[in-house]
């Protein structure tokens, strides 16, 4: 485990509403922030929004109001969606801030003064959806591979940053460190882009042509390019939280679009203000709907609040964590969460909660039994999910988060199994097995326990709700040491039985995988 760790997502753009990718990213920012820090270790988590250049002020003309008046609404609106979805960052940053602005500058100066920025020529092809430079290699029969438009032709004199000169140095650091890109499919992209001559990095815009960014310190004429701007974002949103010491512990973790502007111009641009190297760039990748790529005019938009309000937050966040193999693509149907819901969600953590909860109640009104004595089927059971915690560590720290999820449901499916095996409901017909009945239970409590701890970075809400329903108190519940049979002190009452997932009705619809509404029925 890290001493700290610093984890940010990108800054989502201000021009457009959170969508089901800028979820994902921002789910497992939470995620894995929130498994560090209940493990003890100091973390900080920023998101924020990304608020300059030339797609903002263009889309702020569009809605007839000004670039800051548009801001502002738009970075309200993923602030909001974010805490409604219950996403625990612990700064939330937006590039017009004036502490952001002073940052910016502050870092410009600086390399303008050691020679590293000089005054030229620009002149390429220009992306404004990308809000950067396209070599002709690089385009697709002419387009942007991203947003599929041919880009314009710019020509202006501007400020340059002399990226070129730390091309070699910033290859030798990613050859020598092999976790610095991850997975390993981006670090092999990015030396291969370091293989190529790599220019120098135009950082300015006259205002004359684009007026709404941070003014360059040694030129009131020009703002500054958007991407030097928002980069710097993550150690501005540190400092200004006064957490700077927690910068070499950092986590970017950023979709594969934006792999270029983060494993290139951002790491020349901190050895150029002479600030240590991030300790890892975490790449995911994308998520398409219903086998398209997702866009506004296919009208395939996954927007993650109605997901939440249809499904619950933890059914989705255990969705986009389980269905996506971190660093590669994914596809969201309606149909594929609701298979997941019900069959991972309802019947292998609900179905084990309601009915250890249910037999509780029934046969001790819900006071809990002592654990003795112990059979070897009960030591297996505890060992399953010793092990399920390890694997669950491991792939946490690996960045397979469905790997996690999986190590974890082996020990669910370990304690199904264990009251199948058990089988406490036959046994307590007989009084004489009373005390058996007793300890059966407590174990399937157990198991409640440890799967609700491990899972509480994933499914935060169940988490809280199994806490509470088992009786147990917040310090016990943070105690993941708590050893086996130790957490439950004799006369703890269990609450009533919860249905966590009530199983969503598909129709036949779902089940051929076209997008599914579900209404929770009546178990
Ligand atoms: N503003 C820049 C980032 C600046 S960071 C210094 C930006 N913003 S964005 O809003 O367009 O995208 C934010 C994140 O959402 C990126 O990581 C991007 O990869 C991710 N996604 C956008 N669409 C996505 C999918 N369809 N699937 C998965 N992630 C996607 O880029």
């Amino acid at each position: 485990m890290q001493p700290a760790v610093y984890v940010t997502t990108p800054i989502f753009y201000a021009n457009a509403d959170p969508h089901i990718g800028s979820t994902y990213t921002t789910v497992v920012c939470d995620a894995f922030a929130r498994f560090h820090r209940q493990r003890g270790v100091p973390t900080f988590f920023l998101t924020g929004t990304d608020e300059h250049g030339e797609k903002i002020a263009e889309a702020a003309a569009a809605a007839g109001i000004t670039p800051q008046a548009f801001v502002d609404q738009v970075s309200a609106r993923f602030r909001s969606a974010w805490d409604e979805c219950g996403i625990a960052y612990d700064g939330f940053i937006r590039t017009t801030d004036a502490h952001h602005v002073g940052f910016v500058q502050d870092v410009l100066a600086r390399i303008h003064a050691s020679g590293d920025i000089y005054f030229g020529e620009y002149s390429g092809l220009y992306c404004v959806g990308c809000e950067r430079l396209y070599t002709e290699k690089e385009l697709v029969d002419g387009r942007c591979p991203q947003h599929l438009v041919p880009p314009v032709e710019v020509s202006e004199p501007n400020y340059f940053f002399r990226m070129s000169r730390y091309q070699d140095e910033l290859r030798r650091h990613i050859e020598s460190n092999p976790d610095f890109i991850r997975p390993e499919g981006y670090r092999n992209e990015a030396l291969a882009m370091l293989r190529e001559p790599l220019g120098d990095l135009c950082i300015s815009r006259p205002k004359t042509r684009l007026s709404w960014g941070i003014e360059i310190p040694f030129d009131r004429d020009y703002v500054t390019y958007v991407w030097f701007d928002a980069l710097l974002n993550y150690p501005s949103g540190l400092d200004r939280a006064g957490r700077m010491e927690l910068w070499p512990q950092t986590h970017h973790f950023i979709g594969k679009d934006i792999l270029k502007t983060h494993a290139v111009f951002w790491p020349t641009m901190l050895l150029a203000a002479g600030l240590p190297l991030f300790r890892h760039l975490d790449v995911h990748g994308f998520w398409s709907s219903g086998g398209q790529k997702m866009s506004k005019s296919l009208g395939n938009v996954v927007q993650p609040l109605e997901m939440r309000d249809r499904y619950g937050m933890d059914t989705l966040r255990y969705f986009l964590l389980r269905e996506m193999a971190f660093g590669q693509d994914a596809d969201f149907t309606e149909a594929a969460l609701v298979g997941r819901r019900n069959s991972d969600l309802a019947n292998g953590l609900g179905n084990l909660a309601s009915r250890t909860l249910a037999m509780s109640k029934k046969w001790f009104d819900g006071a809990v039994q002592p654990i003795d004595p112990r059979e070897p089927v009960d030591v297996e059971l505890e060992r399953a999910f010793a092990r399920a915690r390890v694997e669950l560590e491991e792939h946490v720290l690996g960045l397979a988060f469905h790997r996690a999820l999986e190590a974890l449901w082996r020990g669910l499916d370990a304690a199904n199994k264990y009251i199948v095996e058990t089988a406490p409901f036959t046994l307590a017909k007989d009084p004489a097995q009373r005390p058996r009945v007793g300890a059966i239970l407590h174990n399937c409590l157990e198991s409640l326990r440890v799967a609700a701890q491990l899972a509480a970075p994933f499914l935060p809400e169940t988490a809280e709700r199994l806490r509470e329903s088992l009786g147990l108190d917040e310090a016990t519940f943070a105690d993941l040491d708590r050893a086996w049979g130790r957490a439950f002190p004799a006369g703890t009452a269990t609450g009533e039985p919860v249905n966590l997932f009530p199983r969503i009705e598909t129709d036949g619809a779902a089940k051929a995988g076209a997008p599914a509404t579900g209404r929770p029925s009546r178990v």
